[in-house]
């Protein structure tokens, strides 16, 4: 795959460097070592740890997925072991693998989000941060700081006092201006930004007028949100000079070569890992083949191409 010397498939985000631009979204991939049987991590861009809070937390009780006919609901709710578990157990297996890992940081106070998010940082075993300000599962926290600009940049100016590496903001689909929103983070001291959670969705069994999941509601991923994560891509890299990381249904090197071309420096394969942990290597050696085709000589090349092809 990488080995192809007319074509470089490298990319570099904030001075961090990606041999690939595949990385596996937050929540999808564990912390990588249960993949690690099944795939060859070495060989994806990078990874980004699912969310870690201050404390452990249990998450939401189940039922906690359903799948639609074009993606999936879920309600998982920031399940994880805390910062202290992570740190000890989970953190240097991970810097141990020759990859850059982002590590997702998630909190239900701004105390929490700043405790963990500088705790990380401290540690030097992590290339960047994600602040994920946007989970639409937990009713306190989570996407109610980026349901307002002034408060997600008050957090993250809060979060980028304390943390001396990359600090990526992960935004909601679901909020009145995304280029708003974004101006606000990069203007509090973001980084980056990685596009998009998933957005807040409900299914009714009708024979039992219950919700589907036990907390009601969730959050959508998968191909039926793909076209609105290529628009806030697109809107957030015209606005804005600072890296991007899109998401959202990526189900083929199609998509991920589409959200390049809308503006993002890099993508990271969410829901499908479900289906098929093995994907994203499959999707490097789709848009290797693609780059090929086409005659283009590097990943980077694809960034912003549908912008200067007369957006
Ligand atoms: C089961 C599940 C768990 C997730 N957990 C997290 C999480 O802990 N933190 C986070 O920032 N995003 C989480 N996400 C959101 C994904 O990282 C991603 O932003 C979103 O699913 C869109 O990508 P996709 O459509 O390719 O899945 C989760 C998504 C799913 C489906």
């Amino acid at each position: 795959m990488g080995e192809d010397k007319r074509i470089n498939l490298e990319v570099e985000l904030s001075g961090i460097r990606l041999r690939n631009p595949l990385l596996v979204c937050s929540g999808t991939y564990g912390n990588g070592r249960e993949y690690a049987e099944w795939v060859d991590l070495e060989m994806l861009g990078g990874l980004m740890t699912k969310s870690v809070t201050l404390e452990p937390c249990a998450g939401n009780p189940p039922p906690r997925l359903w799948e639609t006919p074009c993606g999936m609901l879920n309600s998982i709710g920031l399940e994880n072991a805390g910062l202290e578990s992570f740190l000890a157990g989970e953190l240097p297996w991970l810097s141990a693998l020759p990859l850059p890992i982002w590590v997702n940081v998630a909190g239900f106070s701004q105390r929490e989000y700043v405790v963990v998010a500088s705790e990380i940082s401290r540690s030097g075993m992590a290339d960047a941060i994600e602040l994920n300000i946007s989970c639409p599962n937990v009713k306190k926290g989570g996407i109610h700081f980026s349901s307002d600009p002034r408060e997600a940049a008050d957090l993250v100016e809060k979060v980028r006092k304390v943390v001396e590496i990359p600090l990526y903001v992960k935004l909601t689909p679901r909020c009145g201006d995304i280029v708003e929103m974004a101006r606000a983070v990069a203007a509090a001291g973001a980084d980056g930004i990685s596009l998009i959670n998933t957005f807040p969705a409900m299914a009714v069994d009708v024979e039992t007028a219950r919700p589907r999941l036990a907390n009601n509601t969730g959050g959508l991923s998968g191909p039926a949100i793909h076209p609105i994560a290529v628009l806030l891509v697109w809107e957030v890299a015209r606005a804005l000079d600072l890296p991007v990381i899109g998401m959202g249904g990526i189900w083929s090197w199609r998509d991920a070569v589409e959200l390049m071309m809308v503006g993002a420096d890099a993508v990271a394969v969410g829901t499908l890992n479900f289906s098929d942990p093995a994907a994203p290597l499959g999707i490097i050696g789709g848009m290797l083949d693609f780059l090929k085709r086409k005659g283009i000589d590097s990943a980077a090349a694809l960034v912003d191409m549908a912008h200067r092809e007369g957006g």
